[in-house]
């Protein structure tokens, strides 16, 4: 074999299609149920977007980005994530001026440059939806929600809400000083990596794998201690209404997001189905990107979904039938002479809305019944000399077994009625 998918890139396949197509269209009603209109933005942008909202030291900018250069010398990157495309959309067409609060949704291949292991792929899908314009705990707890939702219409049984609050950068700073000051007399303990996050990206060292790490920052003080007012008052409504709706949740005080750009409400939905890439979605606020991308002060919510690993834990429970291909009829020919006679009928019966094929392959009759059977094929017209002869075809019923002759310009008829 000359040519293989690109390291961490996959193939659908058909025989998987049906799930996927199946797992869209759920999202896809789920999404229109919520009132989110679906938005497609295009699969890379100028690079410096991405740096500026997902932040210069994140893992992403730092080392995951396929960036190029086009022809015009212009650095490009294919989008690692869609929200900053969005944003950068939302401002282009002021979306914001015909709607206060502006509602998206999105499914569609991202591109990280990462090591690739189950779950962590180079080009991934991504399902998302981003609500722009309001500053009310109300709608996070809707994007949460719409989480749920999802997961329930799909029969997702294996899944934990983790919630935090990363504060705001009335109050950040004072968690990130408190948090440097402690890793700082432990540096030599952390692994090289949380060494440099802890000069560059302090927040980040909560989400090292490393035990020694994770040990060593296990009473390490966390952003919930020291929220200000209005980020402790916000997070509590949004508690509150995850309360009554009755929605159960994890306070994960050391959840931090990979991406830069996230104020106050933080969460992830997490599976114990995944191994270590055990997150299947995420999303938080980001109240200052929109004001960043150049436009007014606009508070904003989002959350994004990896469709291989969703599908990867309905897979595991179960939830996924492989479908079938199915066909309505085969039209099995014998001879030369027959060809132009089945050309005709696949063409009228497929303008009568029927699933139809037949043999290209000069086979054999056994061949081609073998051919129906593989296709699961409910009728069978089967044409010969001798059947044009007397202007007749015969029809088998491959579900109910025995046969029928019928009239060539009857076939489509009788077989719509069937
Ligand atoms: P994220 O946490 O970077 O957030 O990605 C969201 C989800 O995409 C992850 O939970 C995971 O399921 C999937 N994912 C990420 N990287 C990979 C990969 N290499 N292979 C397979 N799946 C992957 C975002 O992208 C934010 N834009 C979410 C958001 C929207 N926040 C606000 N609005």
């Amino acid at each position: 074999m000359k040519y293989k998918a690109i390291y961490g890139t996959h193939d659908i396949l058909p025989d998987d299609l049906p799930k996927w197509e199946y797992v869209e269209k759920v999202i896809r009603q789920v999404m229109c149920l919520y009132n989110y209109s679906e938005i497609r933005t295009p699969i890379f942008e100028q690079t410096e977007l991405f740096i500026r909202s997902i932040g210069e030291e994140t893992d992403i900018v730092k080392k995951e980005m396929y960036t190029f250069l086009d022809m015009g010398k212009r650095s490009m990157t294919l989008r690692p994530e869609g929200t900053a495309p969005i944003v950068r959309s939302y401002l282009e067409h002021n979306l914001g001026e015909k709607a206060s609060l502006v509602k998206l949704f999105y499914i569609g291949p991202m591109f990280r440059q990462e090591r690739p292991q189950k779950g962590r792929l180079r080009q991934f899908n991504q399902y998302g939806a981003e609500a722009i314009g309001s500053l009310d705990p109300l709608i996070d707890v809707e994007i949460i929600n719409l989480n749920l939702e999802i997961f329930k219409n799909l029969n997702l049984e294996t899944y934990e809400l983790h919630l935090n609050s990363i504060g705001c950068p009335a109050c950040r700073p004072v968690h990130i000083e408190n948090l440097v000051n402690y890793a700082k007399s432990r540096k030599n303990k952390l692994c090289r990596e949380c060494q440099v996050r802890l000069e560059h990206n302090p927040l980040r060292m909560f989400d090292c794998k490393n035990e020694d790490c994770i040990q060593e920052l296990k009473d390490a003080p966390v952003m919930l201690d020291v929220l200000c007012d209005d980020c402790k008052k916000y997070f509590k409504q949004v508690v509150e209404y995850l309360d009554y709706l009755k929605i159960k949740y994890l306070i994960n005080k050391r959840l931090v997001r990979g991406l830069d750009y996230y104020t106050r409400t933080a969460f992830e939905f997490k599976s114990s189905l995944l191994g270590t890439q055990d997150t299947i979605s995420g999303g938080g606020r980001y109240d200052l990107l929109v004001s960043d991308f150049g436009g007014k002060d606009t508070p904003a919510i989002g959350f994004a979904a990896g469709m291989e690993r969703l599908i990867l834990c309905l897979e595991k429970e179960g939830k996924l039938k492989a479908k079938q291909n199915e066909l309505d009829v085969f039209v099995a020919i014998l001879g030369e002479k027959v060809k132009q006679t089945g050309l005709k009928l696949v063409q009228e019966l497929r303008s009568n809305g029927l699933k139809c094929d037949m043999d290209f392959l000069n086979r054999s009759l056994k061949a081609q019944m073998r051919e129906a059977n593989r296709q699961n094929a409910k009728k069978v017209v089967i044409i010969g000399e001798d059947e044009i002869k007397r202007n007749i075809g015969i029809v088998k019923d491959m579900e109910k077994g025995g046969q029928e002759e019928v009239g060539l310009d009857k076939i489509a008829e009788f077989l719509n009625e069937r």
